[in-house]
């Protein structure tokens, strides 16, 4: 079904279901430990893989260079090892999608952590032990680890952030003359830390061969893509490769691609004869995997006295293996606010370190985090409020092409109702000024952004002899929603109660969704849905015999006219579509928006931070799902903090690692840390989106939270850190 903007009315419209707050109907499975994660297959609940050995993989210990030799042999002989496979033993795997790291295979060494060897064993203790038994010569070379010192030579990136195109730079007007001639002005750079994803649970796959085909269970975001992506680097057809991922203990990006736990699983089963299950020990996410690359930014903002921005700049350098990408630190700054004199670009610094990809909203968290200090710094020296500098600033188009209009866009809203439900008026402009015993007391603000893409989605949906429904897409649900938003959408399509659907998910047999990704999941998988009931209720109404177009579905019946029938008497029937859009990006851009506010306390002592209170005001189209939608807000609001204050991979910058590379070492907040979070959603149905009238928040709730954290901390205490973590060293 192609998506009709603007299509009127539709069954969803109705919001019995649709919109209302509603608990995770895979809560209970999840709670009493009976949802099956990828390395689970073994219980009685969880569908046995018979036989599994275990995997345990090997990491190179160093960063750059040659794997001069490797003896395995006291390894072979240590108890209960089955078998073990080495990367001299393996030509280098052709690349997987969307990702530039080496996952396996040859003798070079691209970055630390890269897998260099797989040893199967009866247990894991025993793969473990063996692992380490395996002696390894390697000829070392230099490696370049620190950004800071790779930044001078850092080349302008081209339209898709590499460096393979011509650079590209968005120019538009006279910046620097713009920017000279602006009476009040800021100039200022800011950094922004390496993050990892430091998801609970780890990467993790159970393979199991039967001649030709292989099964992976596995924990991955994007069941389409990562079929291919694994069929390819295996040289099979794809036809030959199943993936399974039904539930996934969290993934922020990082599960996006198929990384080595699943192709060593599948190598290492082939070897042995048996399946093999892999959980990727926790020191290799951070460095086998990916990870946020850091940032350097620059801001330079120029505006008149009443607060019009009249030149803006924003440029960002990161890091990456080469052949990577950018961090897309600036993409959101090509859109948040008009200013006619703009110039904006990224630049890219070839490093060693593991590789740099995408974590929960790629380019516009740290874009914000930057941005919208900067833009706080501006309202200080013009002497206006914070929200009134980002209101005058506000765009109904894409201020590059302002022929294109947001289809829908109400910052403006987001940020006076927040100002408004957090008692905003109370701020003292002037910083340091707010005692409460040794506590400094501080608030602050940023605007959210996070674009939303309408993508392409498949789904099937079957109609069971007692009139229960079953829906079925590969789709995944990394802990955000999923099962229960399908659920709404195919019974308020179908006029079912909820508890007579049942969703199937994360099979790659079924139908190819939009995925897991860029906050596009909600509204496009909801969307494939509702197309495939479309077709479901025109085959219903023809079997009974009833017009399609004027067929109403209601507790479990069909009426036309002056006839009913209950659904069961249509029998079982299947249908199965895809809810495609087109060109549609072209005519509008599609975004979401946040007023994030937040107040802290800083011990006056000894710099403490304490988060006291956090609001998000965000819209984005219809909320399919209250209950969801403020789960995954919370929880990006919480990154946010974060981001700001504590999350920062350690570079050893001699031998090019994270050293904090575990849960131990590497500090996330939880939300203990934050007393308070409440979430605000705007009621702006979306008809020029997708037949749902939804878009994601997933993202949005992450966005431009970092700098509201650090522009409380500005104003509790009149010093300003502009190098994330703002830990506490750097403000005492
Ligand atoms: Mo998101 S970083 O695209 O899973």
């Amino acid at each position: 079904m192609k998506f009709e903007q603007a299509a009127g009315t539709n069954p969803i419209d109705r919001q019995k279901i649709i919109g209302q707050p509603t608990s995770r109907i895979d809560g209970p499975l999840k709670t009493t430990g009976t949802a099956p994660y990828a390395h689970e297959r073994h219980g009685p609940n969880h569908g046995v893989v018979p036989n599994q050995s275990y995997g345990y993989i090997l990491g190179a210990g160093i960063a750059k260079g040659r794997v001069a030799s490797m003896d395995t042999q006291e390894a072979a002989r240590a108890p209960g090892v089955l078998g073990i496979v080495t990367t001299l033993e393996q030509e280098l795997l052709p690349p997987g999608q969307g990702i530039v790291a080496n996952i396996f295979g040859g003798a070079e060494i691209r970055h630390y952590h890269q897998a260099i060897a797989v040893v199967m064993a009866e247990t894991f203790e025993q793969a473990r032990a063996a692992a380490n038994m395996i002696r390894v010569d390697y000829d070392r070379a230099d490696g370049r680890f620190d950004l800071a010192t790779l930044a001078p030579q850092a080349r302008v990136a081209d339209e898709s952030g590499k460096l393979k195109g011509e650079p590209f730079k968005v120019e538009v007007g006279d910046f620097a003359g713009a920017f000279a001639e602006a009476p009040v002005t800021v100039d200022a750079t800011y950094t922004t830390a390496d993050e990892s994803h430091a998801m609970m649970e780890p990467f993790a796959s159970i393979a199991a061969w039967e001649g030709e085909k292989l099964t992976v269970w596995t924990s991955n975001q994007m069941i389409a893509w990562s079929k291919g992506s694994l069929a390819k680097m295996l040289g099979m057809k794809p036809e030959n490769v199943r993936l399974d991922s039904p539930f996934i203990g969290g993934g922020f990006g990082a599960k996006l691609w198929v990384r080595a736990d699943a192709v060593l699983a599948a190598l290492g089963a082939k070897k042995v004869g048996r399946p093999v299950r892999i959980a990727m020990q926790r020191p290799l996410v951070a460095n086998n995997t990916s990870h946020r690359p850091a940032t350097i930014q620059q801001v330079k903002l120029g505006a008149t006295p009443d607060g019009r921005l009249t030149a803006f700049h924003h440029s960002s350098t990161s890091g990456n293996l080469p052949g990577g990408d950018v961090e897309v630190a600036t993409q959101q700054s090509r859109l948040l606010y008009a200013a006619p004199n703009r110039e904006i670009f990224m630049k890219l610094a070839v490093n060693d370190l593991p590789e740099g990809n995408a974590m929960r909203a790629p380019g516009e968290a740290p874009g914000l985090m930057v941005l919208e200090m900067a833009m706080d710094e501006l309202a200080e020296k013009l002497g206006m409020d914070p929200v009134e500098l980002r209101i005058v600033n506000d765009t109904q188009v894409d201020p590059e092409k302002p022929e294109r209009p947001f289809s829908e866009r109400h910052l403006v809203e987001c940020l006076r109702r927040g100002a408004e439900e957090f008692g905003w008026n109370r701020r003292n402009p002037k910083p340091a000024q707010v005692r409460d015993g040794r506590w400094l007391v501080g608030m602050g603000m940023a605007t959210g952004f996070r674009n939303s893409m309408a993508t392409k989605s498949a789904a099937r949906v079957r109609l069971q002899r007692d009139g229960s429904l079953v829906v079925e897409t590969d789709m995944t649900d990394i802990g955000t929603g999923t099962y229960t938003i399908l659920a709404q959408t195919a019974a308020e399509m179908m006029g079912l109660p909820l508890d007579r659907v049942t969703v199937r998910l994360g099979d790659s047999d079924d139908p190819a969704s939009a995925g897991s990704g860029g906050q596009w999941g909600a509204a496009n998988s909801t969307s494939g849905v509702y197309a495939a009931c479309v077709k479901l209720r025109t085959a219903i109404a023809e079997k009974l015999g009833m017009d399609p177009t004027t067929a109403d579905f209601t507790d479990g019946e069909v009426r036309a006219g002056n006839r009913s029938a209950r659904l069961s008497d249509a029998g079982e029937l299947m249908a199965e579509d895809r809810i495609e859009f087109g060109d549609l990006d072209k005519q509008y851009q599609q975004s979401t928006f946040a007023g994030h506010f937040c107040e802290v306390a800083v011990d006056s002592y000894t710099g403490e931070v304490r988060v006291h209170r956090m609001l998000a005001v965000c819209e984005a189209g219809r909320i399919l799902n209250p209950v969801t939608a403020r789960s995954q807000v919370i929880g990006g609001m919480t990154m946010g903090v974060g981001s700001a204050l504590m999350e920062e991979l350690a570079v050893d910058t001699r031998f090019g690692l994270f050293v904090n590379h575990d849960l131990a070492g590497y500090e996330v907040p939880v939300h203990a840390d934050i007393p308070h979070q409440q979430v605000i959603f705007l009621d702006h149905p979306d008809d020029k989106a997708n037949p749902l009238k939804a878009k994601g928040v997933g993202e949005l709730g992450l966005c431009g939270v970092g700098a509201a954290v650090a522009n409380a901390i500005y104003n509790a205490t009149g010093v300003r850190v502009r190098d994330y973590p703002i830990t506490l060293d750097k403000h005492l």
